[in-house]
Parts: C-alpha cells; sequence; structure tokens
C-alpha cells in the first residue's frame, strides 16, 4: 500500500484534497439541478465528507468518499482499512441482478392464473419494443408471473415482472414496464387495475461479505464472537447492530447518489424472525470469521447517481464499474464498521472514542460562535447527544 494512503490522515485538507483530486469547494452544485428536482427549492443541505484511505475489498484498494456527521465511522474504518493489508482479508460477493416489480388487479374469480400465464411471452416481447433502452443498457425484462392472493375474503391477483436493470438502480425502469403491462392486462382481460409498482424486496440482489481476521487475539475474538451471538438473539441488540452496518453503507449510498430510503427498506425486507441480525461473527479454528448477508438496490448509471457532480465524483474516485461492484464495497465497508463497533462496545466502550472527537467538535461549534457571534444553536449546552 503506498505510504501516502497509510499516513492520510495526518496530511493537511489541502493537501488531502490534491492527493484525490477533489475540485467542489469552487464549483457549487448548480442552483437548477436542485429546482429541476424538488419542488419548492430553497437550497441544499451539506454533510461533511470524508474518505477511507485505501481499503481493501476483493484484492483492490478503494478510496471511498463517505458523507456522514457521525465523528467516529471514518475513523474506524481508516483504521480497519489500515488492517485489510496485513491483518484482515475483506470479501465481498452479490447475487444476480434482477429488480422486481408487480401490479395487482382485482380478481373476478380464482381461476385466471392459467389463462394469463399464456400471454407471458408474448407481453415481455411487447415490453422489449415498448421499452428498447432496457436492452440497449444491457439489461433484461426476465420474467413474468401471476399468483393469486386472499385479502380479505376477495381475490387479488398478483402479476410480478422480472427486470435486469444493467447497471442502473431500475426503480423507475420498473415502475413504468409495471404500468404498461398492468394498462395491457387490465384491457385484455377487462381486470381492474388495483396499482403498479416496482418492489423494495430484492430476495436475488444478496450481497454476501466475509472479513477473516486470523491472528485476533483469542479473547477479543471470543467476546465479539459472544456480542454477536446476543444480537442474533435479542432484537433490541440486534436493531442497533445492525445500525453500526447502516453507519457505513447509508453514507455511501448518500455520496454516489443513490436512495437510501429504497434501500433501508430493501435492508429491513431481507430480515425475518429467524434472521434478525445482519451480521453473525464466530471463532473458527483459523480465528474470527464474520459474515454479512444483505440486499441492496444500487445503480451507479441513471438518476442522481448520473447528474449530481459529487457522486460521479465519488465513483470515479472509487474506481467502480459495475452496480455489482458498488454493492461490494457497500457490504464489505458494512461489515468492517460492524467489527469496529463490537471491538469498541466489548473492550472501552463506545464513548471514550466518541467523546475524543465529539469533544472536538464542540470545540470547532464554539470556536465558530466566537467568530460569528452567539448564534441559539451553537452555544448553550455540550451534551448535543
Ligand atoms: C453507533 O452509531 C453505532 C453502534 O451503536 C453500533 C453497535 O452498537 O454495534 C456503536
Amino acid at each position: 500500500m503506498d505510504k501516502y494512503w497509510t499516513n492520510f490522515r495526518n496530511y493537511h485538507l489541502v493537501e488531502k484534497k490534491q492527493a484525490i483530486n477533489y475540485q467542489f469547494d469552487n464549483y457549487p452544485i448548480p442552483e437548477n439541478l436542485g429546482e429541476q428536482l424538488i419542488e419548492n427549492f430553497i437550497g441544499y443541505y451539506q454533510l461533511p465528507i470524508g474518505v477511507i484511505p485505501g481499503i481493501k475489498i476483493n484484492s483492490k484498494n478503494y478510496l471511498v468518499p463517505l458523507a456522514i456527521e457521525e465523528s467516529s465511522v471514518v475513523a474506524a474504518l481508516s483504521r480497519l482499512a489500515k488492517f485489510s493489508h496485513n491483518k484482515i482479508k475483506l470479501t465481498c460477493n452479490s447475487g444476480q441482478r434482477i429488480l422486481l416489480g408487480h401490479c395487482y388487479f382485482e380478481a373476478p374469480s380464482s381461476n385466471m392464473i392459467e389463462l394469463l400465464d399464456q400471454k407471458n411471452e408474448d407481453y415481455l416481447q411487447r415490453l422489449n419494443l415498448y421499452f428498447p433502452k432496457i436492452k440497449m443498457r444491457q439489461g433484461e425484462f426476465k420474467w413474468i408471473k401471476h399468483s393469486l392472493l386472499f385479502i380479505k375474503n376477495q381475490f387479488v391477483i398478483k402479476t410480478e415482472l422480472a427486470i435486469n436493470p444493467a447497471e442502473a438502480m431500475g426503480a423507475n425502469s420498473v415502475t413504468q414496464a409495471c404500468e404498461k403491462l398492468g394498462q395491457w392486462i387490465a384491457h385484455d382481460f377487462e381486470l381492474k387495475l388495483i396499482m403498479a409498482i416496482l418492489s423494495n424486496k430484492s430476495p436475488k440482489n444478496i450481497v454476501y461479505a466475509t472479513m477473516e481476521y486470523p491472528e485476533i487475539e483469542k479473547e477479543l475474538g471470543r467476546k465479539i464472537e459472544q456480542a454477536s451471538l446476543i444480537a442474533e438473539n435479542d432484537p433490541y441488540r440486534a436493531a442497533t447492530h445492525n445500525k453500526g452496518i447502516m453507519n457505513a453503507i447509508d453514507p455511501l449510498m448518500i455520496i454516489t447518489g443513490n436512495d437510501w430510503r429504497a434501500n433501508a427498506a430493501c435492508v429491513y425486507s431481507s430480515l425475518s424472525t429467524n434472521r434478525i441480525s445482519l451480521s453473525q461473527w464466530r471463532m473458527t479454528e483459523s480465528g474470527l470469521v464474520g459474515k454479512l448477508e444483505l440486499s441492496l438496490q444500487l445503480g451507479i448509471v441513471g438518476g442522481v447517481t448520473k447528474i449530481h457532480p459529487q457522486s460521479q465524483f465519488a465513483l470515479n474516485l472509487m474506481q467502480i464499474r459495475s452496480s455489482n461492484e458498488l454493492c461490494q464495497v457497500a457490504g464489505a465497508i458494512g461489515l468492517a464498521q460492524n467489527y469496529a463497533a463490537l471491538e469498541a462496545l466489548v473492550t472501552e466502550g463506545v464513548m471514550r472514542g466518541h467523546m475524543k472527537l465529539h469533544q472536538q467538535n464542540i470545540e470547532l461549534l464554539k470556536s465558530l460562535s466566537l467568530n460569528n457571534g452567539s448564534h441559539p444553536h451553537t452555544t448553550g449546552s455540550t451534551d448535543t447527544n
């Protein structure tokens, strides 16, 4: 690993920006971008951007930018980034890129499914003709399936449309295609369409990350396994354990222009009563092994990812080539962040490190309020959490 990155935190802000070719200070996001995106636009909300300097994932070094205000996340991941070159091994792979969408119809009877099935191939062809961009972007309409739901004494037909959205997140493409398919089916079979929309449950888009730490001190490894087992069995602890994982993933979604609300729903939907924790840590004969499994719906083209200059910068900085690769970076840093939180929890607790950085923030706020005159939100109580 380049010496520069291992010592990144000690460089001056100006040098850090130079090192990653960060040029956004004098290059603000255009006002009209906000106006095009939302109604009643009044300005932008900013978050600090920190860089994880050179974390090795699947044998590739990544400079990972994160947009986050929480003190300890970039610091903890920077430490793990150093470990990734000699102490730990981070690997991650991801499943198929399949996004599902559904149309729901009022069903006049329970025996329409076979009839509907006969037209599936026909509809897939029509969708390909109607939405040629999907194929042009190397995507594909994969399948149509129908099933019957019985809800409050009424049958509802559920039509599932599966799309490979290629490198886009795909939400708009899927919803558009579902709306069109819904209209065609409603017309052809004289059915009443209730609604048509993509699903944020993505059982195929699974990200599997692993972290191996062979040389971990045995007692620490044992304690981390114990903390993991508690999260796997107690929903109260699982929620916070999972939050620690999202501490790394959400800031990556924000800076790459991905829809973090969709992904919060997606991650939540990948849990069940039998699997409440997103990760598992075990002491094995070859040291500590952590495994993470979660579903993500990320894209690297389309939407805000394409039009927001800092999102483009973020993807370029990481040299991300595919949405699968972005999912893999997200999964790996999520698991590494989880390790960092568990290690702190079972040793000195999180408050010591957290408070050190928090204290620096308070000093900063105080000096800002002295320079700017008093401001009701930057003076007074120091206990902001
Ligand atoms: C705080 O943002 C995240 C942690 O609470 C995660 C955890 O408890 O595992 C430290």
